[in-house]
């Protein structure tokens, strides 16, 4: 398994450009299954989860052509097999995005149903009983669910989601885009990616109002055609680079992002001491200087709020900050898991249930680390970055799962991080520093 060997203390300094956002590009990526037609993405980043979502597709039948690393066009025309596999599955749980857009366009699909994951149990229940109040019918057989829409089609109906599901949301809105009838999704996700979703399929001729607000309508549509579509930049990798910024006391300027897409994260490190400038529309000037960042309690919860994606990264940057904060997860339990790795490195964390308290300031020295998801391995990056030493962090494998090319990245704006790989010839990328 692959490790980064990190030697901290070094501040980041210069330019970095955002990747296309992973959560925004499952999904559409997925959605080019409701058509026959070629659909076109640009912004693709070139990330594990992608690289899965493509095999997906290709394994049930769609061609997948890639022009340009980030550029990907699918066609969806030979589609024989309605079903995602437990391979599948297990390594990446977005692929029950598949759910949605085969109901939607053939009356039939197959997923294995998602087990527990180091983030909590995670479960699809209420995707399911969208699609049932949609007119399927919805088994659990061997593992897997099947769902089938009688006479082929699903019928657009009234979804109410009891807690704001992203995925839910986003595969409810490609199942119904062909459904007869409206479709309204009440208690709606409002993340920017749903936004994302939307405006591809309406590119491709769906009638989707109401994407960004809790209450989307759905008008159906008899067939969706081909579209060409750019992703939006990963707001979760600008801001682990707002932070890494701050935590190392460098100066970093951020381009292509959509800072109006975390309103939340910057408002909250604002208030931390960082200084952050929006130079323009889509480039940030971060920096913080003498680093007297000063402790700030923070609660995740769904979008426009703070998310839990940067739960992880603001805890490290906790431990750096002059005082005591609190922090609640409130989406996901057992999403702590960073917290045990960050007191290796020397922090102060005590955890209750779903909340943490983090005293700072701790002086992190490095030390062999392991990371146990995405969002933890980030957070373990930049605890690396601060810390004195050497810090070895273990499957980082998971890390690859979401950040393009970090070593690249953090070792163009002076860090010293290099890959380890188990064998070099299958290395994404080589050794940087
Ligand atoms: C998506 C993101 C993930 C992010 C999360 C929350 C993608 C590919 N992943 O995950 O990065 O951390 O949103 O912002 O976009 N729940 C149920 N039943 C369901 C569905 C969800 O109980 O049927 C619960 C979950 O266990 C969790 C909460 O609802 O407690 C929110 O989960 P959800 O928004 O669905 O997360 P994902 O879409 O899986």
């Amino acid at each position: 398994m692959d490790k980064f060997l990190i030697r901290g203390g070094k501040p980041l300094n210069g330019t970095v450009e955002i990747s296309g956002a992973k959560n925004s590009a499952l999904p559409c990526l997925a959605a080019t299954l409701l058509t026959a037609e070629t659909v076109t993405l640009h912004n693709v980043p070139y990330v594990k989860d992608l690289i899965t979502q493509r095999r997906l597709l290709e394994d049930l039948g769609a061609t997948v052509l890639t022009p340009e690393l980030h550029t990907q066009k699918v066609s969806a025309a030979n589609i024989e097999i309605f079903e995602a596999p437990y391979e599948l599955v297990k390594t990446m749980r977005a692929s029950v995005l598949a759910l949605g857009p085969l109901l939607g366009r053939f009356g039939q699909a197959k997923v294995s149903l998602p087990g527990g994951c180091a983030i909590g149990t995670r479960p699809i229940d209420l995707h399911l009983k969208a699609f049932e109040q949609l007119g399927a019918i919805v088994s659990l057989e061997a593992g897997n669910v099947v769902a089938r829409a009688p006479k082929g089609r699903l019928i657009g109906a009234e979804t109410f989601f009891e807690k704001v599901s992203v995925t839910g949301t986003e595969n409810v809105m490609m199942a119904a885009v062909l459904a007869k009838g409206k479709t309204t999704i009440h208690n709606a996700a409002r993340e920017p990616e749903i936004e994302d979703l939307a405006e591809l399929l309406n590119k491709m001729g769906a009638e989707i109002t109401g994407a960004g607000t809790s209450k989307i309508e759905i008008e159906g549509v008899e067939s969706l055609g081909e579209a060409e579509h750019t992703i939006i930049p990963d707001r979760i990798e600008t801001a682990t680079f707002i932070v890494a910024a701050a935590i190392t006391g460098g100066e970093l300027t951020i381009e292509n992002c959509q800072p109006k897409h975390l309103t939340a994260v910057i408002e909250k490190l604002r208030e931390t001491n960082v200084e952050i400038i929006e130079t323009d529309e889509s480039t940030l000037l971060v920096r913080c200087p003498g680093k007297n960042l000063r402790s700030k309690d923070v609660t995740t919860e769904p979008h426009p709020a703070f998310p839990t994606d940067m739960q992880a990264q603001y805890m490290t940057l906790m431990t750096q900050a002059e005082g005591a904060s609190t922090i609640v997860e409130t989406i996901f339990e057992n999403r702590f898991m960073h917290a045990s790795e960050l007191v290796r490195l020397g922090a102060d964390i005590q955890i209750s249930g779903n909340t943490a308290v983090v005293r700072g300031k701790s002086n992190l020295m490095g030390a062999p680390v392991q990371a146990s998801d995405l969002r933890a391995s980030a957070s373990l990056v930049l605890a690396a970055l601060a810390a004195e030493g050497e810090t070895l962090i273990d499957r980082v494998y998971h890390i690859d799962r979401g950040y393009e090319r970090i070593v690249r990245k953090l070792g163009k704006l002076g860090a010293s991080i290099e890959r380890i790989t188990d064998n070099m010839s299958n290395g994404a990328e080589q050794t940087t520093s």
